[in-house]
């Protein structure tokens, strides 16, 4: 129930009609019996300013923020994480005397890995050099991953990524086109994650930017896809006898880290993981 000391959290972002975000947790107030709640709020670009004053005034504990408003979000802010300092952008803020952002894509897929595997060490090749790819690229090389390959269908936009990473991380990381060169590193690749939105619903048969030959069957492939759970790529991995993880997986992990800078407290994930399969 909603009371007079129920505290407010949220996302804002536009749009928001289909964010999966409110099961997941509200789920874990109620596990905890906390008095929170979480609601969406669709906010135009042009409200951004806005909408965080209005929420800092009526006292929120914390939001989640997606797109559009990941980067824009940051000029309203007074301190940043370490690791939202470095991506260059927020999903998360903690309203406390000041407003702090945080990045929790990035560890929610590194946490996803790593479920199955550490991180370091490891050669990690990411499909897509967008905003997806740089929380996670960025988090991959803060947990202690040896060598990034960023492979993406425009090469600029790979190199901009690598040279970031190398110049803020002094991180061993590569740009590649797609075809041969991503061949040639999956040989000796650990783990491969696509952040591009292809096979993304209703788009389920689109052409995979790699095919089963390309994989061998010591390969961990991670698709941030959660909609359909096995998509084109993780058919292609299945097909080599690699290791899968699905999306929902990051999605789950991200949710996990916020609540945990909201409120302190880490819910099961069987919790969070349910509510996501409830309403997938
Ligand atoms: P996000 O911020 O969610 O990561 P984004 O910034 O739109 O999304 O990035 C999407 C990434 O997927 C980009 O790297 C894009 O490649 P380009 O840089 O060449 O645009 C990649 N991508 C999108 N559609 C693609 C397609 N049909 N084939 C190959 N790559 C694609």
């Amino acid at each position: 129930m909603i009371t007079g000391q129920t505290k407010l959290t949220g996302l804002i972002g536009d749009p928001v009609e289909h964010t999966l975000s409110p099961y997941m947790h509200n789920a874990g107030f109620s596990y905890f019996r906390l008095d929170y709640v979480y609601v969406p709020f669709q906010v135009k670009k042009e409200n951004l300013k806005k909408a965080i004053e209005g929420a800092r005034s009526l006292g929120f504990k914390g939001l989640n923020v997606t797109i559009p408003h990941k980067i824009e979000i940051i000029q309203y802010l007074d301190i940043l994480s370490n690791n939202a300092e470095l991506i260059g952008a927020v999903n998360t803020i903690k309203f406390d005397d000041e407003i702090k952002g945080y990045n929790t894509d990035g560890l929610g897929a590194v946490r996803a890995i790593e479920e199955i595997e550490p991180i370091k060490n490891k050669k990690i090749i990411i499909l897509g050099a967008g905003g997806a790819s740089r929380a996670i690229s960025f988090q991959c090389i803060l947990n202690g991953a040896s060598e990034i390959i960023i492979a993406n269908r425009t090469y600029d936009k790979a190199l901009k990524l690598t040279k970031n990473l190398i110049d803020k991380l002094d991180a061993d990381a590569k740009a590649v086109t797609l075809g041969d060169e991503l061949k040639h590193e999956l040989v000796d690749g650990d783990i491969l994650i696509n952040t591009t939105p292809l096979g993304m619903h209703p788009h389920i048969n689109q052409k995979p930017l790699i095919t089963s030959d390309m994989l061998h069957e010591d390969l961990i492939v991670n698709d941030i896809i959660y909609n359909p759970t096995e998509t084109v790529h993780l058919k292609e991995a299945i097909k080599a006898g690699a290791k899968t993880i699905h999306g929902i997986k990051m999605l789950l992990y991200q949710g996990i880290e916020s609540f945990k800078i909201w409120t302190g407290r880490e819910p099961p994930v069987k919790i969070f993981e349910k509510a996501l399969r409830d309403h997938i």
